[in-house]
């Protein structure tokens, strides 16, 4: 039997952070065993905000290389980057008119990004998640791995593509979200309230990069912000802070929340940043010891790209012409 398919996408804007890697690429590596994967490196949603053009072709090459470093089996998968392969943007087109100017102005993601970007509300931001959809339902995706802030985006694909389906027969799969327990919603170390994001400060110790010194990582948690009550309980409207570092704490070392209250009863904030720190450092060290090893061989990576592009290409062939045929493109 076919093996199913699983779809994820991250954007090279910015380095990539502790909330990509819990919430996200880490489950990307574990379901490579189980099912036929096409990671993406989604550089054309990158640009709906203003970049710079050398800084994001680095953030895409240094994303690259730490994809491969962190276990994601190019050879055997998909690993490719967006702009590569021409299906995305071309179905981005037709499921644009499948559609509804209410549905995108009602996304979270749009709301924030154009109070962010007041200067550049264009029309890329506004139908991000069509390209989104496009990205998912061209490979007929079965699941896909993310964080909590993007369930909203996943569901509009279920209904663009259940909405086209209902108009010209099973054209597409309609996927499910596969969101772990822990994870999947990493807050920032200063502002606890707020989900950390590689489009914060990279100055401030709100972020936790994944490239990140390990000195710098201690630091940062060292710094986070907690409360006053000196108790490691989990209680997130309470105590946003403590409860995203239990959340990290769980979601790297696999212990439940009344494991690690119990586990630090009484050993007061000091001992249990450092413990979390020090989860996280031993759990990204073999990654960046791999991605030293990589990062500067540009031919490396310059081929992965080329034959990922090349499969992507062949793999989305299939449902791109049966929707172009469907919405009654000549057909040769
Ligand atoms: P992006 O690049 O913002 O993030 C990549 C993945 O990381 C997850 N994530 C988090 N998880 C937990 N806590 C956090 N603080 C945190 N921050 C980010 C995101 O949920 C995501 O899974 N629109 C997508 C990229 C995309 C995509 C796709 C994803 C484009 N096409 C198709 C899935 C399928 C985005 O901006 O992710």
């Amino acid at each position: 039997m076919a093996q199913k398919i699983v779809f994820s996408g991250i954007q090279p804007s910015g380095s990539p952070q502790l909330g990509n890697y819990l919430g996200a690429l880490r489950n990307w590596v574990a379901l490579q065993e189980d099912y036929s994967c096409r990671y993406c490196i989604v550089d054309m949603h990158s640009i709906t905000v203003r970049q710079s053009p050398a800084a994001l072709e680095k953030n895409a090459r240094d994303l690259l290389a730490f994809l491969i470093s962190a276990g994601l089996d190019y050879k055997k998968h998909i690993l490719y980057a967006q702009s590569h392969v021409r299906a995305h943007a071309q179905l981005a087109w037709i499921l644009s008119c499948f559609t509804y100017m209410g549905e995108l102005s009602r996304m979270t993601q749009f709301k924030d990004k154009s109070q962010k970007h007041e200067d550049n509300i264009n029309a890329g931001l506004f139908t991000y998640p069509v390209l989104m959809a496009a990205d998912i339902l061209l490979f007929g995706t079965e699941l896909v791995p993310i964080g909590e802030d993007q369930t909203q985006h996943l569901e509009l694909s279920r209904t663009i593509a259940a909405r086209f389906n209902n108009l010209y027969g099973d054209v597409f799969k309609v996927p499910e979200a596969y969101i772990t327990r822990t994870g999947t919603r990493v807050m920032g170390l200063q502002e606890p309230t707020r989900k950390m994001s590689k489009s914060d400060d990279p100055a401030s110790a709100n972020v936790v990069y994944l490239l990140d010194e390990p000195k710098s990582i201690l630091n940062k948690f060292k710094r986070a912000v907690t409360d006053s009550d000196n108790t490691v309980r989990f209680a997130p409207e309470e105590k946003p802070g403590i409860s995203n570092l239990i959340n990290i704490y769980s979601a790297v070392t696999g212990k439940d929340f009344t494991d690690i209250e119990k586990e630090f009863e009484g050993a007061g904030y000091g001992k249990f940043k450092t413990a979390v720190a020090e989860a996280v450092i031993s759990e990204l060290e073999p990654i960046i010891k791999k991605y030293n090893e990589i990062r500067a061989d540009a031919a490396f990576l310059d081929d992965i790209l080329k034959e990922g592009a090349q499969k992507a290409d062949a793999a989305a062939e299939d449902i791109m012409r049966k929707a172009q045929k469907a919405v009654g493109f000549i057909s040769l």
